[in-house]
């Protein structure tokens, strides 16, 4: 008896001291990203110009990094909250409880231009914490070195706003696990758009379509769905919103759309006026970013389905609106 309780507490102590080191070494070997560089961004009107282009259009920088009006449909920015922050991520009563941070000059002020572009690419912060992927990181990392530094250069031209959005709140083990996601950029230039589909791909990426049209399972993308649709997203007043299935399949995807039909979804909303939605109608609102992806150029918007044409069809009937 007394040999097995000293067995026991022999193994015991090895369990602990174990989860004792894993622990430790996911602290001291994550995030596992070099030092930001040590590097400045020279700054011309084209440079900004794109960058405009990009944080306001295709990656939604400004409107994630802003705070959106959830009465409306589609949610649309409320002017002059770009880049301040204060939208929440997440939901009441689970472990992700995320609000977006400001990016304003106000609370970016301080940090060179290499600190910000690795948050951006490879989602390490100044101070060393890991970020977590709700940002689309792992995206940007995959974009033009050239076209990132054009973001960069724009955010530090944004209007600067005082205000400071909650801090992060992570259920545990999150805390630990979201140290292992950051990866160090790896940038790749952009296809000549006389390359549709591949230039097509690259604007995909750019604006993070497959982080909502593919669902996941415990944040990883399920295997063989790449844009098929299903990904779930609790609205206010306890509905709920899926995602479309976007891939070619005739009769479960868009493989019916004409590149004329897919662009004119898009650009109804550009310009539109924006629709109130009373709390009985929040049912009908949707998360898709149509007030964003709008003022794309339409070139971009058809080479994105140009490339959503090259995508494996997968039959996948998604209800909308469960
Ligand atoms: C889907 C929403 C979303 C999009 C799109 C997005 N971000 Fe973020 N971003 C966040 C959230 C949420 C965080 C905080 C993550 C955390 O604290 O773990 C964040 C963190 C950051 C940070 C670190 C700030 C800090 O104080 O730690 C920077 C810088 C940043 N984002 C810039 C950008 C830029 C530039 C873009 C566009 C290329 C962008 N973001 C696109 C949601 C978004
Ligand atoms: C923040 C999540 C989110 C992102 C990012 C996103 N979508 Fe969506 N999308 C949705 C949701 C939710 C729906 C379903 C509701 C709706 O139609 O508004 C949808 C609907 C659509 C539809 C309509 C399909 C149909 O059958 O009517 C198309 C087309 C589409 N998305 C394409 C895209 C493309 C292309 C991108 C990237 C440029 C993208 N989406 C990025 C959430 C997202």
């Amino acid at each position: 008896m007394l040999r097995l309780a000293r067995w026991f507490l022999g193994f015991l102590a090895l369990v602990v001291a174990l989860a004792g080191a894993g622990v430790a070494y996911l602290f001291l070997a994550y995030p596992d990203v070099p030092p930001a560089e040590d590097v400045s961004i020279v700054v011309t009107p084209e440079k900004l110009a794109r960058g405009a282009y990009l944080a306001n259009y295709v990656s939604g920088c400004v409107e994630c990094h802003g705070t959106r009006d959830w009465s409306k449909y589609a949610a649309p920015l409320i002017p002059g909250t770009e880049g301040r922050g204060g939208d929440f991520f997440g939901e009441a009563g689970t472990p992700v409880q995320l609000w977006a941070p400001n990016i304003t000059p106000t609370a970016l002020g301080d940090w060179t231009d290499g600190e910000i572009i690795r948050a951006v690419t490879a989602g390490v912060a100044r101070d060393g914490r890991a970020l977590f992927p709700i940002m689309p990181y792992l995206n940007y990392g995959q974009m033009a070195r050239e076209d990132i530094e054009a973001i960069v250069a724009y955010i530090r031209t944004l209007p600067p706003i005082e205000f400071t959005a909650p801090a992060r709140q992570l259920g545990f083990p999150l805390p630990l696990v979201v140290r292992t996601i950051p990866q160090p950029a790896a940038h790749r230039p952009v296809p000549p758009k006389s390359d549709k589909v591949a230039y097509g791909e690259y604007m995909t990426n750019a604006a993070a379509c497959a982080d909502c049209h593919t669902p996941q399972d415990s944040g990883q993308p399920q295997p063989g769905m790449a844009f098929a649709g299903g990904f779930e997203f609790p609205l206010k007043n306890g509905k709920r919103i899926r995602t479309a299935n976007i891939t070619p399949d005739a009769d479960t995807g868009i493989g019916t759309w004409t590149e004329q039909q897919f662009v004119d979804k898009f650009k109804a909303f550009d310009g539109a006026p924006h629709r109130a939605m009373s709390d009985a109608e929040q049912g009908e609102n949707t998360y898709m970013p149509w007030y964003v992806y709008a003022e794309m150029e339409a070139e971009d918007l058809a080479a994105i389905y140009a490339y959503l044409r090259t995508v494996p069809p997968v039959v996948n009937r998604v209800t909308i609106r469960p």
